[in-house]
């Protein structure tokens, strides 16, 4: 299976400027064949929105929207896509990722864990990060900050997720280590999609990165790539769970110790 991660920089508040970016990746993941594509957080709208009326005039709904819908055309050859894209739902607004596959809106994921200033702008999601299958292939989801919470990545590994799909504009300077630490504990797959550039005075750091069970690091961008990477990856190796032949990642768990009193 080839695995991929589109980066870019996005435009605040202008989604058809972003719909062109999100064409530019697209068409470059297709020529590198991949099969499932990760796409950053929020690649429809741009990030650091001031107000909630801002957010509001950038969002879509999904799958309705005119970036769901170039995502779900783009995946009808047989592929995913999984992009972040400003939802709007009524009168509230989600820091969303949505995945489309073969053609098809397949589910939605809402942010759990809003940093910083989105907690004045997002509602945060109410459902527990989503498992789905693909070509035979168990795939797991969060959305940026949501990797400070090691609790989401665990929950998704120990339901079977092989392979951990991540958009993200990431600002702190600690996630892209810290995914090899996620892969290596609970023996998946990862794949980060980070975006470049700045809005406002903030830097997104880029350097999206694909991560295997053993801590490997396939590939990780620059920081100002705008492009795609692949790696073709075999996602059953995350089914191996045995970190010495005495050893089970799972099994030797000690869950009882693990809440303080
Ligand atoms: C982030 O969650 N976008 C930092």
């Amino acid at each position: 299976m080839i695995l991929s991660v589109g980066q870019s920089h996005f435009e605040l508040g202008d989604p058809a400027a972003n719909l062109d970016h999100l064409r530019f990746l697209l068409d470059e993941a297709a020529r590198q064949s991949a099969d499932v594509l990760v796409l950053p957080e929020l690649a429809s709208s741009g990030y650091l929105f001031a107000t909630p009326a801002e957010a509001s005039a950038a969002a879509e709904e999904i799958p309705t929207g005119p970036a769901s819908r170039l995502l779900a055309e783009w995946s009808r050859d047989e592929r995913l896509v999984v992009c972040g894209i400003c939802e709007k739902s009524g009168e509230l607004l989600f820091n969303s990722a949505a995945v489309f596959a073969s053609g098809a809106h397949l589910l939605t994921y809402r942010k759990l864990h809003l940093f910083n200033t989105e907690k004045a702008i997002f509602s945060p999601g109410a459902l527990p990060p989503p498992l789905f299958a693909f070509q035979g292939f168990r795939f797991g989801l969060m959305i940026c900050f949501d990797w400070f919470f090691p609790e989401v990545t665990r929950r998704l590994a120990l339901e079977g997720a092989q392979v951990i799909l991540h958009p993200a504009n990431l600002v702190l300077p600690y996630c892209q280590a810290a995914m090899i630490t996620r892969s290596i504990e609970n023996r998946v797959f990862t794949a980060t999609a980070n975006r470049t550039g700045s809005e406002r005075g903030v830097t997104f750091s880029g350097m999206s990165q694909v991560t295997g069970p053993k801590g490997e690091l396939f590939f990780r961008a620059s920081g100002d790539l705008r492009g795609v990477l692949s790696v073709e990856i075999d996602p059953a190796r995350a089914d191996d769970k045995w970190v010495t032949p005495a050893n089970h990642l799972f099994d030797d768990r000690r869950p009882e110790f693990y809440t303080p009193d």
